[in-house]
C-alpha cells in the first residue's frame, strides 16, 4: 500500500463535488474509491455519450447554439489530446467522467460546467459500459466468425481425411476429420447467436435516468438514444443506473465460448502428443523445452485452456458483485470494470490466436488413418451388415462382439479376418462384408445430414459457409 491509511488529508478539497464537505479527502480513500486507473479505457463512449448528451440538451432549449458547439469543439479537442498521449490523468478526480469534465472546463470556461445538466455520473457510467460492451461484441462476434470459416476451410480441404472418432475417448466409429471441424463450428455458429442475441438486450440507453429517478428538465430521451444509435431509452430510470445484467449476460456468452475453446484446445494438445500424433502445429504457435532438446510444447491451446478459468471467474466476480445490491447505483458496481475488461480482452486474445492458429493446422493422414484402423472401429457396420441381412439388432451385436474378441485375440482387425473366420461367427456373411469393414465403405455409407460421409461433409461445410457469409457487418 503506497499510502498509509492515516497518515493524511489531502491538499486539494476543490472536487467537482466538494460544495458539502470542509475537509479533504484522505489520500487512501482517495486512491481506494478512484477509478480512473482502469476506467480511462472508456474514454471514448464517455465522450461520444457526453456529445450525444449536449446536442440533446441544446434541440430541447437548455443550452444555446453557441454554448453546445463549444462545448463540443472542447470535447473533441479532449479526444485528441487523450488519443496523442498528451492527457494528465489525475486521481484526485476520481474517474474517467470528471477527468473528462473539469478538462473541459479548464478548456472552454464555465459553459462546460452546464454539461452535466439533467444528468448523472450514474446514467453517465451505464450508458459508457453498454456503449463499450456493444463495441466489444461486435468485434468478438467478428473474431467468431474468423475461426468459423477457418474450420470451414479445414472441413472442405480434409473432407475426406479419415480419423478415429472416439466415445470416452476409446475408438468408436471412423470419422472423417473435417466432420469434426464442422462439430467445433456447430458450437462456435451457438456461440455467435448468443452473442447477437445479447447484444439486442444491451442496446438501450440509459441516459436521462440521471441519478436514479430522472430529471427535472424537458430532456428528449429517443433523441439521445439515436444518436448513439441505441435502439431506444431503457423503461425504467432506478433499473437503468442500477442493471448490469447485459455485462453478466456477455460474460457468460464469453465464458460458453472460452468452455469451448478449451475443449477444442485440449483435443489439439491429445493430437500433437506422440501417442496420438494425428496432427502438425505450426512451429510459431510451439514452444520448446529449455533441458528436453525433442519438445514442441503445444502452448498457444495450452494457455488458452488454462485461461477459461479466469474468464468463468470473471463471470462468477459480476455475478457476485450484483447479488444483493439494493436499487439503485451504489458504489459497488465500480468493481464492474476491471473483471469485465480483462474478460473480454481474455477471449479477444484466445479467438484471435486459433483464427489465426487453425489455417496453419496439418493432418498427419497416415498416422490417424493407422489408429482409426485400430479398435475395432468398424464393429458397428458389421452389425449394421448382418442386420440388413435380417439379423435382429441385438443378436447381431452378439455376433459382432464374439468376432472383436476372436480378432484381439489374433491380434487382427476384423478386416484383416478372412472369410471363413467371419462366417464361423454367422453363416449371413458373404464376401461383400469387407465393403462394409473398410474405413472407407464405414464413411461413406453415413450418407445423411449431419453424417459423415464426406459428401455431406463437403455439404454442411457449403451451408455453414454461406450462414457466416450472410451475417451483416457492425
Ligand atoms: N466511477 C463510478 C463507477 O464506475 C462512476 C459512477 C459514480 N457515481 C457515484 N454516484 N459515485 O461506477
Amino acid at each position: 500500500m503506497s499510502d498509509k491509511p492515516n497518515d493524511s488529508k489531502t491538499e486539494d478539497t476543490s472536487k467537482l463535488w466538494g460544495g458539502r464537505f470542509s475537509e479533504a479527502t484522505d489520500a487512501f480513500v482517495q486512491r481506494f474509491t478512484a477509478s480512473v486507473q482502469f476506467d480511462r479505457r472508456l474514454y471514448q463512449h464517455d465522450i461520444d455519450g457526453s456529445v450525444a448528451h449536449a446536442v440533446m440538451l441544446q434541440r430541447v432549449g437548455v443550452l444555446t447554439l453557441d454554448e453546445k458547439n463549444l462545448i463540443l469543439e472542447g470535447l473533441e479537442a479532449i479526444r485528441h489530446e487523450i488519443e496523442a498521449g498528451d492527457f494528465a490523468w489525475s486521481v484526485e478526480l476520481e474517474d474517467v467522467h470528471m477527468n473528462i469534465e473539469s478538462a473541459l472546463t479548464a478548456r472552454i470556461g464555465s459553459v462546460g460546467k452546464k454539461l452535466h445538466t439533467g444528468r448523472s455520473r450514474n446514467d453517465q457510467v451505464a450508458t459508457d459500459i453498454r456503449l463499450y460492451v456493444r463495441e466489444q461484441v461486435d468485434i468478438i462476434a467478428d473474431l467468431v466468425g474468423k475461426v468459423q470459416l477457418a474450420l470451414v476451410d479445414l472441413a472442405e480441404r480434409d473432407a475426406d481425411t479419415i480419423m478415429p472418432g472416439f466415445t470416452h475417448l476409446q475408438t468408436a466409429q471412423p470419422i472423417s476429420f473435417g466432420h469434426h471441424m464442422l462439430a467445433w463450428n456447430e458450437m462456435l455458429e451457438r456461440d455467435y447467436s448468443r452473442l447477437i442475441d445479447a447484444r439486442k438486450r444491451l442496446n438501450v440507453s440509459p441516459l436521462g435516468a440521471a441519478a436514479l429517478a430522472g430529471t427535472t428538465f424537458p430532456i428528449d430521451r429517443d433523441y439521445s438514444a439515436s444518436l448513439l444509435g441505441f435502439d431506444g431509452p431503457t423503461r425504467n430510470s432506478l433499473d437503468s443506473v442500477s442493471d448490469r445484467d447485459f455485462a453478466i449476460e456477455v460474460a457468460s456468452c464469453c465464458s460458453t465460448i472460452m468452455m469451448h475453446l478449451s475443449r477444442f484446445s485440449e483435443e489439439l494438445v491429445l493430437w500433437t502428443s506422440a501417442q496420438f500424433d494425428f496432427i502438425d502445429l505450426p512451429d510459431r504457435f510451439c514452444t520448446g523445452s529449455s533441458i528436453m532438446p525433442q519438445k514442441k510444447n503445444p502452448d498457444v491451446p495450452e494457455l488458452v485452456r488454462g485461461k477459461t478459468g479466469r474468464v468463468f471467474g470473471h463471470l462468477m466476480s459480476l455475478l457476485t458483485l450484483m447479488k444483493s445490491q439494493p436499487l439503485a447505483y451504489n458504489k459497488d458496481n465500480q468493481e464492474d470494470k476491471e473483471p469485465l475488461f480483462d474478460l473480454l480482452d481474455t477471449v479477444k486474445d484466445c479467438l484471435f490466436a486459433y483464427s489465426e492458429m487453425m489455417p496453419a493446422v496439418t493432418c498427419k493422414k497416415d498416422s490417424m488413418r493407422a489408429a482409426a484402423l485400430q479398435g475395432y472401429a468398424t464393429a458397428t457396420d458389421l452389425a449394421d451388415y448382418l442386420v440388413k441381412r435380417g439379423l435382429p439388432f441385438r443378436d447381431a451385436h452378439e455376433v459382432v462382439g464374439k468376432s472383436v474378441a476372436f480378432g484381439i485375440a489374433q491380434n487382427k482387425d476384423l478386416s484383416q479376418l478372412t472369410l471363413e473366420q467371419l462366417q464361423s461367427f454367422s453363416g449371413l456373411i458373404e464376401q461383400d462384408v469387407f465393403e462394409v469393414l473398410t474405413l472407407e465403405g464405414s464413411l461413406n455409407a453415413r450418407d445423411h445430414l449431419g453424417g459423415t460421409a464426406p459428401r455431406q461433409v463437403l455439404l454442411a461445410a457449403g451451408a455453414a459457409r454461406s450462414l457466416i457469409e450472410a451475417r451483416p457487418t457492425r
